[in-house]
This record gives structure tokens, sequence and C-alpha cells, in this order.
């Protein structure tokens, strides 16, 4: 069978291939499924070299390696959830004290035993943090909180002032017991820090105490880590240098909405630590990791040239199609090699959920253009509750229509990966996600990329705080003086451009009645801006 006639054969070799490459384990009972790639025996056989050099790599990275060479930085999510696996022994008793201290921390929120400044038990959450600070809360929230158990999440992840306005006043009749987390590893990104500002003023508006219900997971010596200890605030939780951002969900990034939602957090760190011990594996057919990473290897060349299409079928899943887009894209989406060679890698990730997504863009994935696979996840057991109606339940259709869109798909010579998960807890959880950090972790090594820096993101951040300081200075050119366009006052401020001096104005036009702008909106050049008073 060559590379890409997976699809081509009589189901005899469809089921034979189906059955030499399912990978099945018993004690986590999740099932993959690669059999649906263009991926053959022989490019598996192919790629055992490469592999033998990827494991090595992630042995080593497990080991304490600065494997994040370019920041100087060791990896550890490993060890957040096997903390004896760190070779630093301070290191792996602070995981183990972290892990019995957030423990606690939620179950004396959940027992009253810590209360607000009125003696109040907490009722809510306000959850501050972007990216891997807040994606991984979110997913864990919306996927395992049971009704009625632990505190309501309101979760803000931008500085959309609406989103801020609408959030804050959904919090309005619990404000008092509301609990505010604020998360931010770096401790000076822009979007917590000004959600965080609104948010205490809303407080102090309301005649809340902000310090006495503030939290805080950040790194040791952090602007947040310093104003959290200077203003005295609740508690503040550590987020190791060693940990990335969007690899923190076994840190206190996740460890705390879990206790915070009534979960045990041991069961989550178990189910990843089972899967760590799967993918160490280093035959790459008994190895689950090894065995997606070289499927995405195959389908896309080894460059990416196929988007990942996230189809979980299941509502509570919906937001694990965002945490993968980033895990993936922010990992795999790099300008240059490890050689510092231009290979502009990634894989591009999007989904949402199934069923609901075969009435939308499943049409085009059938019949439009072949740049795709897709990742099935499905979870076999139903929820009892629903009653047999015609003797069939709902998780009878969700199934039919999974494995319906997956025939569908191959009919017409589209790849697909499927993933079963016997039931949905927070272990088989910690085990899918820390499947996917170590495929991530796998195909990095065999395109030779650097997962675990950002510097995309990094670059994104010092351009935004270069466009607000434009704008202030901007502000200080138009208090002197009337009637500039907008030529003579990019010539009045070095280094700036034309477009940003436009952009700026049309927003603060939109916004304030601070400005007079004079001209015609559609021929920018023609524009002249007065001081209104
Ligand atoms: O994965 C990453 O490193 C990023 O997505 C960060 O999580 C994100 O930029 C937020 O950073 P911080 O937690 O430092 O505020």
């Amino acid at each position: 069978m060559s590379s890409s006639d997976f699809y081509m054969g009589n189901n005899n070799d469809q089921w034979n291939r189906f059955c030499d490459l399912l990978f099945f384990d018993e004690e986590i009972g999740i099932w993959l499924d690669i059999s649906r790639m263009s991926c053959s025996k022989k490019d598996l056989d192919n790629i055992k070299d490469p592999f033998k050099k990827a494991f090595l790599a992630m042995q080593k990275l497990e080991d304490g390696a600065i494997a994040n060479q370019d920041e100087n930085r060791q990896v550890g999510h490993y060890w957040l959830r096997n903390p004896e696996i760190s070779k630093d022994l301070d290191i792996s008793n602070s995981i183990k004290d972290s892990i019995t201290d957030i423990a606690e921390f939620g179950n004396d929120i959940l027992a009253g035993r810590i209360q607000n400044e009125k003696g109040e038990s907490f009722t809510d959450v306000l959850w501050i943090g972007i990216g891997g600070s807040g994606l991984g809360p979110l997913l864990l929230v919306n996927s395992l909180q049971k009704t009625g158990s632990g505190l309501n999440f309101t979760f803000i992840d931008n500085v959309d002032p609406n989103g801020i306005n609408q959030k804050l006043n959904s919090l309005k009749d619990n404000l008092s017991k509301t609990l505010c987390v604020v998360v931010s590893k770096s401790g000076g990104t822009p979007e917590p820090q000004i959600a965080m500002d609104q948010a205490r003023y809303f407080f102090k508006k309301n005649g809340y105490n902000w310090s006495s219900r503030a939290v805080a997971i950040t790194m040791s010596d952090s602007a947040l880590d310093r104003k959290a200890l200077s203003e005295k605030w609740l508690k503040t939780f550590d987020l190791p240098d060693w940990v990335g951002g969007r690899t923190s969900v076994t840190g206190a990034v996740g460890l705390l909405p879990l206790a915070l939602i009534g979960e045990d957090l041991n069961k989550f760190l178990m189910g990843a630590s089972l899967m760590d011990k799967l993918t160490r594996e280093k035959d790459i057919y008994h190895n689950p990791a090894a065995l997606l990473a070289s499927s995405w290897f195959y389908a896309g060349k080894g460059k990416g040239l196929r988007d990942m299409v996230v189809l979980p079928y299941q509502d509570r899943l919906e937001v694990f199609s965002k945490y993968l887009q980033q895990l993936v894209m922010e990992s795999l989406g790099k300008q240059e090699s490890r050689l510092g060679e231009i290979v502009n890698q990634g894989l591009a990730v999007y989904g949402n959920k199934g069923s609901t997504d075969q009435h939308a863009y499943v049409q085009q994935l059938r019949d439009g253009i072949d740049n795709f696979f897709v990742t099935f996840i499905e979870i076999l057991e139903d929820n009892k509750n629903i009653p047999l109606i015609n003797k069939k339940s709902p998780g009878d259709y969700l199934s039919g229509f999974l494995q319906g869109t997956r025939l569908a798909l191959s009919e017409n010579k589209r790849q697909s990966v499927t993933i079963t998960l016997r039931v949905f807890n927070a272990l088989t959880l910690g085990s899918l996600i820390a499947l996917f950090e170590r495929s991530v972790g796998l195909y990095a090594e065999l395109i030779d990329i650097n997962a675990y820096h950002q510097p995309g993101v990094e670059a994104g951040k010092k351009a935004a705080s270069n466009i607000l300081v434009l704008q202030s200075k901007i502000e200080t050119v138009l208090e002197e003086r009337d009637g500039l366009s907008i030529q003579k006052i990019c010539e009045l401020i070095p280094d700036s451009s034309e477009e940003s001096i436009f952009f700026i104005l049309r927003h603060l036009s939109a916004n304030t009645n601070k400005y007079k702008i004079m001209g015609d909106w559609s021929n920018p050049r023609s524009l002249k801006i007065n001081n209104s008073n």
C-alpha cells in the first residue's frame, strides 16, 4: 500500500489496516485509529530513525535539559503530573506542595472556611487570563463542572469593552461573593492587566474590597506577583519559569479551577501521567503520540500542508478545538528551524463540535478543497438520564453521525483520525490533553523547530504597546497644534506611520469629542484635525 492509497483497498484491506494500526489502552479506556490517514506501514517504518532522535530529545527534556534554548528555559510540564521524574529535588517538592496547597485552598473556599470580608462564602469566580492562562481553565470548567457543584465561573480573556462590561455586570447580584483570579505567567501581558484594572475599579465602585478576594497565579517576582504581595492579596500561586503558558494546565492554572468546581485534581493529574507513560514507548506502533505525530507528518508532507479540523462529538468538548488550536499553532507555527533556516512551519487547527458542524463546513470537507484531515473525538458512555425514544438514545444518533461522516469523508478520499474514549471524566481529559502535548513535542522534533517559545506572540505584544505609545504622542502633538494633517503629524512624530495615525484617529473620533476631524474620510490625505476646545 502506498502512502496515498489508504482508501483504495477493498473492505477487507481496510479492515486489516484498521486492526493493524489500532492503538488501545485498557487503563485509560482510549482507542486511537489512524487507519484513515494517508500514512502506510512503510511510511511508519521509514520514520523510525527520526523518531529515535525525537524520543531521545524528549527524554533529555524530561531530564531537565534546556529544551527551550531561545529563552534559555527548561520545559517541565511532564514533571507537574509526575514530580518524581524531575531530577531536581527542590522542584519535585515544590510541585507536591503546590498540589496540596491548591487542593486545601479549594476545599477551604468550597467549605466556606475562607470567606469574603462580610463573612459570606464565595459563590462565583471571575477568572482573568488570556491564551494559556485562560483556555485551559475554560476547557476544564466547561467540560467537567457538574450542575450545582462548586463555584460559578465567569471568564474575561479580552479587553473588548463590550465583553468586560457585560461580564462584570453579569456578576452584579453576587459581586460581594465573587473571588477574582488573575492569571499571567509573565505578569506583564497587557490584556489581563487591563481587565484586572477594570474589574478592580468595578468592585471598588460597588463598595467592595479587592485585595481580600483577589488571587494571583504568576511567576515569582513578576510585576503581578509584586503587586499581589504589596497589596496583601488573599493568595498567590506560583507558575514556575519552566512551565510554558500553553502547557500549564496541569499546573496551578488548571488545578485551581478544578479545585473550585469540586473536581479531583489527582484524577486529572493521574490521567496525564498515564498518558505520559504510554507516550514514552519507543515502538511507534505502541505509542499513540508517535502514531498521531506520524500521521500529521505524512498528511501534511512534513510542512503542515493540511489543516487539522477538530470535531469532538460532544457539547462539553466544544472548547477543546480552541484549546488545541493554541497548543498546536502556537507551538508549531514557527518561522525558523532550530538551525535558523527559514521554514515557516505550522499546522493550522480549527473546529467546533459534531454533529453540529455537519450542518456548517462539513459540506466543504467532503466535497470541496482537500486541504485538511479531521480529528474525530468520540465518547462512548452516554448520559443515562436521557430516555430512549423509539428504542434509541440521542447518543446512538450522535455515534451514527460520527461514523457516517467518517465514512462519507473517506469515500471521497478525505483523511481522518478517530480518538475514542470509553468514558469522559477528569482522568480521561487529562490523558487526552497529555496525548496532544506529547504529539506536538514529537512532531516538533521531526520538523526540527522549537515548540516552546512564541516569538510571534511576543512581537504582537510589543507592536500593540508601540501603538499605545504612539496614541499618547499624537494626543500630545494635538494639544499643542490645530489644523494638522495626518502627514504633518507623522512628520512631527519620528518613526511613526501615516496609516497607524489614521487608525488611531479614526478610533478616537468614534469615542471622544476631543477632536474635530474635517475633510473626506474616503480620502485620508484630506483630513485635518482640530482640537474641539
Ligand atoms: O502559551 C503562551 O505562552 C501564551 O499563549 C501565553 O499563555 C499568553 O500570551 C499569556 O501570557 P501570560 O500568562 O504571561 O499573561
